[in-house]
């Protein structure tokens, strides 16, 4: 008999080729595009069906799990992990990149009970790589074991972030400011390939010594989490501090040098958390 983890995970993996496949096709197709908190802050109708469909699907085949996905906050429901098993959802990560043809855009389903981790599955559908994890089991990539970059030096290490959709000029400042500390160490280089999930995956991966950001949401990060975590790596605040899927910062980073590194040269700043009271 399977147990709930692995069952949920199976699901999950095939959830995440179906959703993999709507975008591909929706990517042959005129997007619609609208606007969520700016007009950076893209959505479009491929975000919403995706999620529509892993929404549904969970519901049928786990009707008492809970559930926080990105579209589904959006309209409005509440962003609070429980000890209930949920489903962390981003239908599809990198919806910038999407609505441009830009080719990175994954899917990103995360489980947690008792609020742990239990897996984490990013799909990068324009690659066609399904990244999964279960804690305790290891990291894979089309089913091959992943294992984070063993460098230790900083200034011989790739290091990704993204600029967020935050436009307000002291926050781009902060951003900025940070970049060039970071670039100025020197590092051999600094990317960013538009979806947070995939960030992770990268480091994973080994080509990347460390993705940070601040701006993300718990959907964003918290399937990489479990994947880089798995692949030998570890999460942390970008304050040194523990993770905290709600507090919008991360850090994952192949070992505690380059993680501790990098903290020196962040400019710490701190958007609202997600799980905070929504306005009346
Ligand atoms: C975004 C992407 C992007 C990151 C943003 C995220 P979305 O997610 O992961 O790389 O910079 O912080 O919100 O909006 O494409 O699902
Ligand atoms: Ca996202």
């Amino acid at each position: 008999m399977p147990d709930l983890g692995e069952e949920a995970m199976d699901h999950a993996v095939a959830l995440a080729r179906k959703a993999g496949e709507m975008v591909r096709e929706a990517l042959q197709n005129e997007r619609s595009i609208m606007c969520k908190s700016s007009s950076v802050d893209l959505v479009t109708q491929t975000d919403q069906k995706v999620e529509q469909l892993i929404v549904s699907s969970v519901k049928e085949k786990f009707p008492t799990h809970s559930f926080i996905g990105e579209e589904s906050v959006a309209a409005g429901q509440p962003c609070v992990l429980t000890n209930n098993p949920t489903w962390i959802v981003d239908p599809v990560d990198g919806t910038t990149n999407f609505v441009h043809g830009y080719p990175f855009v994954a899917v990103s389903i995360a489980f947690a009970v008792n609020k742990e981790l239990e897996f984490g599955v990013v799909y990068s559908c324009l690659e066609d790589k399904m990244y999964t994890a279960r804690k305790g089991k290891g990291a894979f990539c089309n089913g091959q074991p992943l294992q984070v970059s063993d460098q230790k030096e900083i200034n011989q290490s790739i290091i990704a972030t993204e600029f967020g959709s935050n436009r307000e000029p002291e926050v781009v400042d902060k951003i900025f400011s940070t970049m060039r500390n970071i670039l100025c160490l020197p590092v051999h280089g600094m990317r960013g390939v538009g979806t947070a999930a995939t960030n992770m995956c990268l480091v994973a991966s080994g080509c990347v010594e460390a993705y940070y950001e601040i701006g993300i949401h718990c959907w964003d990060v918290a399937a990489g989490a479990v994947i880089v975590s798995e692949a030998g790596g570890l999460l942390m605040d970008v304050d040194g501090g523990p993770l905290d899927l709600m507090s919008r910062r991360v850090l994952a980073a192949n070992n505690k040098t380059i993680a501790e590194r990098i903290i020196k040269e962040i400019e710490v700043f701190k958007p609202t958390r997600d799980d905070a009271p929504m306005d009346k």
